[in-house]
């Protein structure tokens, strides 16, 4: 993800005193040092999650060197069972940044593991238009959602949970 982009996520985290963040699609941590930078000023903590292990290995020598490593926890497997795996309603913003036709298949959780005033964040809404834009119909037409497109780095969407 480019900076910019992890950068809105991360001003999001903040201003939601997030403390629950999950991202699915660690590869090397880049973007997870920006958020677990953000979640150290909010008290809060990152899990990310990588289906590959070498990049989980990877992540973490990366969290580490950036003195984050205490702010997250990096988990190896299918972010697809970590999501049904999670409870209702206990994250605070979701960061999509993994295997795009996937994400219809996990709208079901996500819209079930966000607090109210959750946010998800799905990266390269503009970059792979295509390959989001079913996906986007789904918080796009849902009531308690209020989606939004921000133009910055490779497309960031956002839907905040607002009922
Ligand atoms: C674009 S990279 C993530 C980049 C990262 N968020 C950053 O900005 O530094 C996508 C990652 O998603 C991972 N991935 C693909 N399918 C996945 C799945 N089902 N569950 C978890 N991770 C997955 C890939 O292994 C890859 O490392």
């Amino acid at each position: 993800m480019p900076p910019h982009a992890a950068r809105l996520i991360s001003t999001l985290i903040r201003a939601r005193r997030a403390t629950s963040v999950l991202e699915i699609g660690t590869s090397n941590g880049c973007s997870a040092i920006w958020f677990a930078d953000a979640l150290r000023d909010t008290g809060g903590r990152l899990t990310t999650v990588d289906i590959d292990a070498e990049r989980v290995t990877a992540a973490l020598a990366n969290l580490e060197r950036a003195g984050a490593r205490e702010y997250a926890d990096v988990r190896h497997g299918d972010g697809a069972e970590i999501l049904a795996d999670t409870p209702d309603a206990p994250v605070d913003l979701v960061v999509l940044d993994a295997e795009r036709p996937a994400y219809v298949a996990y709208w079901p959780h996500l819209r079930r593991v966000l607090k109210p005033y959750g946010i998800l964040a799905v990266d390269n809404a503009v970059s792979h238009r295509n390959q989001v834009a079913a996906f986007r119909e789904l918080p796009a037409s849902a009531a308690e959602f209020a989606v939004d497109l921000h133009e910055v780095g490779d497309g960031v969407l956002t839907g905040v949970r607002v009922r």
